[in-house]
């Protein structure tokens, strides 16, 4: 569900509306590094990483509180990153919000993206901002297993608490998973696989081919699974651990969520201003209020139950709590740098991305 008032698909905005901002913003001087605010029009396109219903909320909220409008469209961490650099030169977008920091530093690395702290990212936490300057965390998620506990009964198997779990031939095409290539949540998955073998890429490839035949189907995005869990179609779904309990809330209290006792990864959901954004005053202003405890607090209310980044955020009691759980050492900056090679070979050695 996208908010009409806001999505790009919807497109509400009359062009009329557009052209006045423009005029009204016109002639305004350069304040800061990067595009002119001359040709800031007022409306800030985001392409969100985050669920729709999380991004529609987003935008939603940061018109009303700011005055500045925004629209949105949601894609996968893999397929914005494709967009983005698609569009170098004239790009589309003015600020990546929501998905794995992986891609905005993949991002960064190909020249897609405009160094800015914001002010208000003195009080996010070091661990969960870019040290070039690119992106800043916004949410933190942790990676689990979103087990279909009937089917699994009827199997004869139990809830997966490992990763060597899902090699379980009992569980031949009865898991599934996104992409990597496509989707942050997957390219989190076989990152933390690299980060279990020590570092060895072709280890951690090993492993994904040999779960390989218990994967029924590799979704573009990274929540997809959770879904085909909650309707049977498979019994074990590779996703972000909030994804399963917001599918859970969604009516299907049969599932469960679990983490490999082997350690699992995490992702820091970035923003970052696009390079040579064509609206970045207001992007920037966007990045700022995304860092506030009003954008953080958001969340919850569209069943989005990440960490917030922001300390002084209010957390929900659905938020799974990362000092309980075992986690690998993830480094989003080291993962970005080897998401494209990396992708590369797990389409040729291990299955293809989805067609579009
Ligand atoms: C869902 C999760 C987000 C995550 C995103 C990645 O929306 O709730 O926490 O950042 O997936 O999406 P992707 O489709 O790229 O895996």
């Amino acid at each position: 569900m996208v908010w009409t008032g806001v999505s790009r698909r919807g497109a509400t905005w009359g062009t009329a509306l557009l052209a006045a901002v423009a005029v009204t913003a016109a002639g305004c001087a350069r304040t800061d590094g990067g595009a002119d605010v001359g040709r800031d029009s007022g409306v800030v396109h985001v392409v969100c990483g985050a669920t729709e219903d999380w991004c529609a909320a987003t935008t939603k909220k940061f018109t009303e509180s700011t005055g500045v409008k925004a629209d949105f469209v949601r894609l996968s961490s893999g397929e914005a990153l494709a967009r983005i650099k698609a569009g170098k030169g004239s790009t589309e977008f003015d600020v990546w919000y929501g998905g794995p920091a992986d891609g905005y530093a993949a991002a960064g690395d190909e020249g897609l993206l405009e160094p800015y702290v914001s002010p208000n990212a003195t009080v996010i936490p070091a661990e969960y901002r870019d040290p070039a300057g690119y992106w800043t965390g916004v949410y933190v998620g942790a990676l689990g297993f979103c087990s279909n506990t009937k089917l699994l009964a009827e199997k004869g198997i139990d809830v997966p608490d490992s990763w060597a779990d899902l090699l379980d031939p009992k569980l031949s095409k009865d898991i599934g998973i996104a992409h990597p290539s496509t989707s942050g949540t997957a390219y989190t998955a076989l990152w933390t696989q690299v980060t279990l073998a020590g570092g060895d890429q072709g280890k951690a490839l090993e492993y994904m081919r040999k779960l390989h035949p218990n994967v029924l189907q590799y979704t573009k995005s990274g929540s997809a699974p959770g879904q085909m869990t909650a309707r049977g179609e498979v019994a074990v779904g590779l996703i972000f651990s909030h994804d399963c309990v917001a599918t859970i809330e969604a009516g299907f209290p049969d599932l469960k969520v679990s983490f490999p006792s082997e350690g699992t990864g995490y992702e820091t959901g970035g923003v970052a201003l696009v390079k040579n954004a064509k609206n970045a005053t207001s992007g920037r202003k966007f990045i700022d209020w995304a860092l506030t405890t009003e954008a953080q607090e958001i969340g919850p209310s569209v069943k989005a139950y990440q960490f917030p980044t922001n300390p002084n955020a209010k957390v929900s009691d659905k938020v799974v709590k990362l000092a309980d759980l075992t986690l690998v050492k993830y480094d989003a900056v080291e993962a970005g740098r080897a998401k494209l090679a990396l992708n590369k070979r797990f389409d040729v050695e291990v299955a293809q991305a989805p067609k579009s």
